[in-house]
């Protein structure tokens, strides 16, 4: 049988740039999630623990046909930068050093943090861009000082400068705080349009933006972890482009928008009605302490509004998902830290249109699920800065699988689907390196 008729398609081989030397990663924010990142990478360094959680230290991909038997782990297939070779960096409005914020946010327990203090007492951040009207609940004095926003880009692109002289390449991370909520505004248009609103310190640009457009314009990949409009505005994509330094959605996919595109594609699979779906949380870290002002609640809630719709499609299936009601809560209760709560109470209806409940109760930990996510997204957005027929794309769609908010190029409708984004994912893997795709038509077999 032809490869045609197996559905796969083998294309060229992309160039794929080795990953050889360092690579930086510049991390905005040093909360709960890159210290836990940061001291997780350390202690895998050190055979204190395996990266559960993390594709590309334990993930594996499949080779031709199912009888082949050939599923070498991501890691062996594309040149991924090693652990080792990972250098960390940071900027926060907070003076404490990893160590003492990884202390801070007590998500790891006191032997891992003493067995990695030395390595953690070295990270000490640098000043931030930061304004306190797009953040409300956080008040820092180690923060840069500009009279433009240009200026104060200007001082982040010096930081990138000067980090980039001592590691081969960089990526930078937003792993910070929510900002309030804001909308694409004309000054987001272009890049004209953008230097211009630096230039004139115009409102509707915010840190995160200073920051991404800092990198952007470096040819440095930017990953947003967080749900605020930062680089999902055109004149950031253009920027992107141009310099072909990838973009990515927005807001890391761990908790309840995990649990949410794995069920609501399977309610939809089987054709099963949804009327509700009220989803609460209780959350105790800084993060939950910032997202208690109604205008970064406003940010998340709007990220985690977004998958239901795209993944129902009620416009096609208006019997079943016309009138959902969803709701989203989140609530800051001090005593769980970073132990997060999250409920799920989803009134689905079946045959004849009898109803039913399922209740999901997820007791998480927040940044354990985070942490690898990130590690994930900045070293596949490294390998798309290395790869010819990706790293001038701009957004990288194709990293979705990790992200509440998928971002992709205009008109087109994001996927939200689970399964769907790691088949994309693995698909795009095995692309560049001009391997079959499988599309699990599986006829062969019986052939
Ligand atoms: N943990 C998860 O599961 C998860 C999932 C999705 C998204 N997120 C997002 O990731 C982000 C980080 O979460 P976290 O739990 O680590 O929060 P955190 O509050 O522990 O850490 C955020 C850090 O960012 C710093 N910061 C804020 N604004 C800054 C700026 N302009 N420049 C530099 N530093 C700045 C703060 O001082 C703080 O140290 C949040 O926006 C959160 O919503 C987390």
């Amino acid at each position: 049988m032809s490869t045609q008729t197996q559905g796969g398609q083998k294309t060229a081989a992309s160039q794929i740039a080795p990953a050889t030397g360092k690579l930086g990663v510049m991390v905005v924010g040093l909360g709960a999630v890159s210290t836990t990142l940061i001291a997780g990478v350390e202690a895998v360094r050190r055979g204190l623990a395996k990266p559960i959680g993390s594709l590309t230290q334990m993930g594996t991909i499949r080779l031709g046909k199912r009888t082949d038997n050939n599923s070498p782990l991501i890691k062996d297939f594309v040149p991924l930068a090693d652990l080792n070779d990972v250098v960390f960096t940071a900027w926060d409005l907070f003076e404490d050093s990893a160590y003492e914020a990884a202390a801070h946010a007590s998500v790891l327990n006191d032997k891992m943090l003493a067995e990695i203090k030395p390595y953690l007492e070295t990270i000490k951040p640098l000043p931030a861009v930061f304004d306190q009207y797009y953040v409300k609940r956080l008040n820092g004095t180690h923060i840069k000082h500009g009279k433009t926003k240009r200026e104060l880009a200007d001082q982040l692109i010096a930081d990138i400068r000067a980090f980039k002289k001592t590691v081969d390449r960089v990526v930078v991370l937003w792993a910070a705080s929510t900002e309030i909520f804001l909308e694409p505004t004309a000054v987001h248009q272009t890049i004209e349009s953008f230097e211009k609103g630096l230039e004139s310190n115009d409102i509707s640009i915010a840190p995160s933006q200073i920051y991404a457009y800092a990198a952007l314009s470096e040819g440095v990949p930017f990953v947003n972890g967080a749900p605020n409009l930062t680089v999902d505005i055109p004149a950031l994509v253009a920027l992107s482009k141009k310099n072909a330094a990838p973009v990515a959605g927005k807001d890391f996919k761990t908790g309840q928008t995990f649990m949410k595109t794995i069920l609501a594609p399977a309610f939809k699979a089987r054709l099963l009605g949804v009327r509700g779906w009220f989803s609460t949380n209780i959350l105790g870290n800084r993060d939950g302490e910032v997202l208690d002002d109604p205008q970064s609640f406003k940010t998340k809630e709007e990220s985690k509004l977004g998958s239901l719709d795209y993944i129902f499609e009620p416009e096609k299936y208006p019997d079943l998902y016309k009138d959902i009601f969803h709701k989203i809560r989140i609530n800051y209760y001090p005593p769980r830290g970073d132990d997060k709560e999250a409920w799920d109470n989803i009134d689905l209806f079946g045959w004849l249109g009898y109803p039913m409940q399922l209740k999901v109760n997820f007791l998480c930990r927040d940044s354990i699920l985070a942490a690898p996510v990130a590690l994930d997204l900045v070293l596949f957005m490294d390998l798309a800065k290395r790869t010819s027929s990706l790293q001038s794309l701009g957004i990288q769609e194709w990293l979705s699988f990790y992200l509440k908010s998928p971002q992709t190029a205009a008109g087109l409708k994001p996927e939200h689907d689970l399964f769907i984004q790691s088949m994309k994912m693995k698909n795009t893997l095995r692309h560049i390196k001009g391997e079959e795709l499988i599309t699990h038509l599986g006829l062969e077999y019986y052939d």
